[in-house]
């Protein structure tokens, strides 16, 4: 089985204080980003790495790509831009993994159990909630409390066998979910749920966070200070 990896990164995020979005911000000594490239670029099972940048950045790559990665221009939507990085990997690729450049901490261990999965199906790593959730009116009243025992929260990667990640997006110009406007596309489990296709789970990791906030950095800076992610500089 041969695997490849798609990072989305074409995001224009939200703004930290140096003005950039959040996967170039500095982490440990490299942006954001750098630290999934090199999960992926350095896993013995991953054999392709596709980053997909805005334009601007695509036409210019940062010179701490690892070697051998390719990088692709993305689009206005997730959805475009994991569509762009799909397209840039050849058809000997039986599995694809699609991360969000915005977790900058995807173990080994974890996208061993994606790939292990990905094979007969699409995959997505999750984890339970401790929390008791509620839903809310607008008016941010309490309206109820929601059963949690049946809900996960959603990482990525996400592992999906190539021709099925490239058949439901290239649906997604006019099919099943063609009431869904593109950015409401959070991840790609997402398009085969909405096409009826199974989609499987495996065990996610706290570690992994996604990066959306300053105190999410602020956290990331952490957990490398003290050792938790091994690798800072
Ligand atoms: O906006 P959000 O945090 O959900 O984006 C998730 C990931 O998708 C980020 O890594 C972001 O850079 C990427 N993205 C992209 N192209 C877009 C929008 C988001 O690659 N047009």
């Amino acid at each position: 089985m041969r695997v490849g990896a798609v990072i989305v990164a074409a995001g224009r995020g939200r703004r930290f204080g140096d003005g950039r979005p959040k996967q170039f911000v500095e982490l440990g000594g490299a942006p954001v980003l750098a630290w999934s490239v090199r999960a992926f670029a350095a896993h013995p099972e991953v054999e392709r790495v596709v980053v997909v940048l805005s334009p601007a950045r695509a036409a210019a790559p940062p010179a701490w790509l690892p070697e051998g990665v390719t990088v692709v221009p993305g689009g206005v939507a997730r959805a475009d831009s994991v569509r762009a990085g799909v397209g840039a990997l050849a058809e000997e690729i039986d599995v694809v993994l699609v991360h969000d450049g915005a977790r900058p901490f995807p173990s080994a261990a974890l996208i061993s159990r994606v790939i292990g999965s990905a094979g007969r199906g699409p995959v997505i790593p999750v984890i339970g909630i401790e929390d008791t959730v509620k839903r809310v009116d607008g008016r941010g009243r309490v309206a109820e409390t929601v059963p949690r025992e049946d809900l996960r929260r959603v990482q990525t990667p996400q592992g999906f066998p190539r021709e099925v990640l490239a058949r439901t997006h290239a649906l997604g110009d006019g099919a099943a979910w063609a009431e869904h406007d593109a950015a409401s596309l959070t991840d790609d489990a997402m398009l085969c749920e909405l096409l009826g296709i199974d989609v499987a789970t495996v065990e996610g990791d706290p570690s992994n966070l996604k990066i959306t906030t300053p105190g999410d950095l602020a956290i990331a800076r952490r957990m490398v200070e003290s050792g938790v992610i091994p690798g800072g500089t």
